[in-house]
């Protein structure tokens, strides 16, 4: 079984201050910070691009898990690759089997790591699953990519159950993250139903400290994770 990881969202908070969110996650010990890159067409929101990415780089060593949710991937890999994302995120909705192999080529060639995503709705494609062993963090959505502070769809639940019980039966060491919505109050349905890595901006950052929000995430992530 995987690690516990907490991956702050810097999405929610002041989007003048990146520099800030970022150094809170440094500072509660956060394992990688989610970077959410919309384009106002896969997802009804702009948020920010490589740019942003490689000027937050030069200020942090934190892993920077970039989730991807644009609707022409490959036309931008190689920039967010230069910009110094560790871990890209692309969307199955616009990918099939051999647009997943391209990026994995370009990606796997930089020596970093791929993952993938789906949205609430989407079950994961049989090309996915045929590739597991490929991507290294499979991202299941609990609520519509766009905005943070949305509630979870724990409706995703079932879907989160079959996903890790096909990781673990393939014995592979891919990380589960789920994105939306985390919340200490529902941490023990995530981690219960595999969820290893938890992705949270309001989570995180609405909280009065985000500081120690990192931790409590963790430790009740692990409490639950250690009565299984
Ligand atoms: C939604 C993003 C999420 C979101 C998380 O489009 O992918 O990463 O910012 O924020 P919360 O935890 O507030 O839902
Ligand atoms: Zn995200």
């Amino acid at each position: 079984m995987n690690e516990i990881k907490i991956a702050p969202s810097i999405l929610a908070w002041d989007l003048g201050d990146l520099e800030g969110a970022v150094q809170i996650s440094v500072r509660g010990g956060a394992d990688q910070v989610h970077l959410d890159v919309i384009d106002g067409h896969f997802a009804p929101n702009i948020t920010f691009g490589p740019g942003t990415v490689k000027a937050l780089r030069g200020r942090c060593d934190l892993k920077f898990d970039t989730h991807l949710m644009i609707d022409s991937p490959h036309l931008y890999v190689d920039k967010f690759l230069e910009a110094g994302s560790d871990l890209l995120t692309f969307h199955a909705e616009v990918l099939n089997g051999s647009k997943f192999d391209e990026l994995y080529r370009v990606v796997h060639a930089k020596g970093k790591e791929v993952g993938l995503a789906i949205k609430p709705k989407t079950d994961l494609p049989r090309w996915a699953s045929d590739r597991l062993d490929r991507i290294s963090t499979l991202v299941v959505m609990t609520v519509n990519p766009g905005f943070s502070g949305q509630s979870m769809d724990l409706s995703v639940m079932p879907k989160l159950r079959k996903i890790s019980a096909l990781v673990e039966d393939r014995g592979l060491l891919t990380d589960i993250e789920v994105d939306g919505g985390v919340e200490p109050e529902n941490v023990q349905e995530v981690v219960k139903s595999g969820g290893n890595v938890l992705v949270a901006g309001a989570g995180v950052y609405g909280k009065k400290d985000p500081v120690k929000a990192i931790s409590v995430l963790r430790e009740r992530a692990r409490r639950v994770r250690d009565a299984q």
